[in-house]
């Protein structure tokens, strides 16, 4: 796929076909391309939490807060929730300052499950603690955001932003659409 269909591709999943599994070569696969993006100094403090069992990602699930805009809709039901997730940790060991390393890996690892026909969503709206807690997670590891993944069982379509309305919706048909800015809008010196 060229760059700009994978990027196009490439939105936010958030109801997926639950019962799809996806491999930890899969999600290794994914994580690769995140250790290969750039780092801030190179310093390559991220590490990375894969779950893909049912136990784990019910756990995960339920620290996670979806679509902050969609104000009657709760996130996904049973039977649409991801199959898998990668949680980001910053290594403070390693580093105190994550600079925008832990972005530039999740669209890496978003590309790589685009390509191999997943999707998924980026949430950094998370209850760190619970997730912690329930995860038996290493407090030198902090908690950066959570990478909800599966088959993608929603269209999601980009439209241009009117009246410089930024919210997402979702049309009767459940079709969730993210309004963009337009290009000549973005770049300040044409
Ligand atoms: C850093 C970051 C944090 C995000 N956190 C959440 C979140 O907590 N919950 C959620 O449902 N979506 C979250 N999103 C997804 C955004 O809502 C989404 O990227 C935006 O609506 C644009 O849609 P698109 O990704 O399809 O372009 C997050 C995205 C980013 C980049």
């Amino acid at each position: 796929m060229l760059i700009e269909q994978l990027v196009r591709q490439n939105r936010s999943y958030r109801r997926f076909y639950q019962d799809f599994h996806v491999s930890k070569e899969n999600l290794k696969y994914f994580i690769n391309l995140a250790r290969l993006s750039p780092s801030a100094r190179n310093a390559q403090p991220l590490k990375y939490y894969i779950a893909n069992d049912k136990s784990t990602c019910k756990k995960i699930f339920s620290t996670l807060k979806w679509a902050g805009y969609l104000k009657d809709w709760d996130g996904p039901a049973q039977g649409e929730r991801p199959s898998a997730y990668i949680i980001m940790l910053g290594d403070q060991n390693i580093a105190k300052n994550y600079y925008c390393d832990h972005g530039i890996a999740a669209q890496s690892i978003l590309l790589g499950a685009v390509e191999k026909g997943f999707g998924g969503c980026i949430i950094a709206s998370v209850d760190k603690e619970k997730l912690r807690e329930d995860l038996n997670i290493d407090p030198a590891l902090e908690i950066l955001q959570v990478i909800a993944l599966g088959k993608p069982k929603e269209t999601v379509m980009i439209e241009t932003i009117k009246n410089d309305d930024i919210k997402y919706w979702r049309d009767d048909k459940k079709i969730h659409h993210v309004p963009k800015r337009k290009l000549k809008d973005i770049i300040v010196n044409l």
